[in-house]
């Protein structure tokens, strides 16, 4: 028989609710409860609309909630009642102050520590899950011990590495889960009683560990190099437009080079997402910050590039239609950051409906998940106008912007939605997922990405 374990979760985000549930599944001795500040998002997840989508969710959640899952806003009774409190509350760029708009803003994280000081009656091993700069784990270590209590605290590292529209399958079949920990008697014990709880259902081989510096860095580089690769693939992509060559056979011979590999080579209009972005701006900061400055650089770009990407296709937008968008109305397919997710964090659709109304056209959004977040992005651009159906979205426009690579706009009826359309039609493929052969043919201008266009004039 297992021992039992008490473990809290302090943020039921993104991260927090799919990891806990997943934890919930596998360990049904151990009873897992998740905290937050915020009271709707906990009456969200306690009803039966939960607060995100995640493909999978919703069953996970309903199969252990009331059991040994539950979501609560009393942070100072879960603190007090829990042994274990993984800590995965948001760590967004900051908007003020030294380091602004690179640097982790730790005020959330900083709170919880501060807490789990307060509320702390008992030892407790507290474990890192989201996202910081390297050495943070010193500055919770320091505030958790910075009374005379007497009370033990273990820091460990343990970064998520889950993609969302994915989490389910990567929580329950993790390529790794990594723990880092001091390397002393205590931070040894800590890091094995994490591992424990994972190799529940997780492959030993696949739960690796380290020292806690090495872990918190591990999960900014593996940021960093998965937007790289984006980035280096929509850098050949605008090279591949002036040349015509074809982005996504330079991207499959490429691949196809088991040292290089074929994954997160597919060109597009930008990555987004909460992490990407606000990770590499948080590496570039640490690396000046440390005085590396071409180190700082070469990371720099990899968002640089995703900028100049979005504004691209933008730009290809407007220039293929006679250098002006003005009262023209124009549909956004996919306004997610990615497929199978309502997340609009970052996502390259906000850049570009705000680009579009910049230029006075009248914005149509269209998303299968994504209205509500939506709304909320683009809250102070008057007349968009956000309809759900495909169909519907397109009628009457000059132009489709392909921008979320969701499944449904594979298998559309493009002859109908044409024929709806006002003419000249356009497609502007944003993630190369549509049959341009067969759009051309039926009488669309078709722009994909990293492509030669295929157009009647
Ligand atoms: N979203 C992802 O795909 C992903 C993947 C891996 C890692 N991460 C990292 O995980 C962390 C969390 O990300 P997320 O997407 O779940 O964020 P999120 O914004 O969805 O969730 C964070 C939650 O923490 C709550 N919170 C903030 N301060 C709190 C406090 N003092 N007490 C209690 N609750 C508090 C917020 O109300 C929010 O509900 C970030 O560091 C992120 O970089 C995210």
């Amino acid at each position: 028989m297992k021992a039992r374990k008490n473990i809290l979760c302090i943020g039921a985000g993104y991260v927090g609710g799919p990891t806990m549930a997943m934890i919930a599944s596998k360990c049904p001795e151990c009873r897992v409860t998740v905290v937050d500040i915020d009271p709707e998002r906990i009456a969200a997840w306690n009803s039966n609309e939960l607060p995100i989508y995640e493909p999978g969710l919703d069953d996970l959640v309903s199969k252990c909630r009331g059991r040994n899952l539950f979501f609560s806003s009393d942070i100072a009774d879960g603190i007090r009642n829990n042994d274990i409190i993984f800590v995965s509350v948001n760590t967004p760029t900051k908007t003020f102050g030294l380091g602004r708009g690179m640097a982790a803003d730790l005020q959330y994280w900083e709170k919880t520590a501060r807490q789990i000081l307060a509320f702390s009656e008992s030892p407790k091993i507290v474990v890192e899950k989201s996202t910081l700069p390297v050495k943070t784990a010193l500055a919770m270590e320091r505030i958790l011990n910075s009374t005379k209590n007497n009370i033990r605290f273990d820091v460990v590292s343990n970064p998520e590495f889950l993609a969302e529209g994915n989490a389910i399958h990567d929580l329950e079949s993790p390529d790794r889960v990594l723990i880092g920990s001091r390397e002393d008697e205590n931070g040894l014990k800590a890091r094995q009683i994490i591992a424990d709880i994972y190799l529940h259902w997780v492959p030993k081989e696949r739960i690796i560990t380290s020292g806690i510096w090495s872990s918190e860095l591990s999960k900014l580089v593996s940021n960093a190099f998965l937007a790289q690769r984006i980035s280096s693939i929509n850098a050949i992509s605008a090279l591949c437009e002036k040349t015509e060559a074809d982005v996504v056979e330079v991207s499959r011979a490429v691949g196809m080079d088991h040292r290089i590999g074929a994954k997160f080579l597919n060109a597009g209009v930008g990555f987004g997402g909460s992490c990407f972005r606000k990770d590499i701006l948080n590496l570039v900061y640490l690396c000046r910050s440390q005085g590396l400055e071409e180190v700082a650089d070469y990371w720099e770009m990899v968002v640089k590039m995703n900028d100049y990407q979005k504004e691209r296709f933008l730009q290809t937008m407007l220039g293929a239609m006679f250098n002006t968008l003005a009262g023209k109305h124009i549909c956004l397919w996919g306004f997610a950051f990615k497929a199978d997710t309502g997340d609009t964090r970052e996502s390259p659709a906000i850049y570009i409906a705000r680009r579009l109304a910049e230029e006075k056209a009248v914005v149509h959004i269209s998303d299968p998940q994504a209205l509500k977040n939506a709304r909320k992005d683009l809250a102070d651009i008057d007349d968009i106008r956000y309809i759900e159906d495909p169909y519907r979205a397109a009628d009457g426009c000059e132009a489709i912007a392909v921008l979320t690579d969701w499944d449904i706009y594979r298998r559309l009826d493009f002859k109908k939605i044409f024929n709806r359309m006002e003419k000249p039609a356009f497609i502007f493929d944003g993630r190369n997922i549509l049959d341009h052969k067969l759009c051309f043919q039926i009488g669309f201008n078709v722009y994909p990405i990293g492509k030669p266009p295929l157009t009647h004039f």
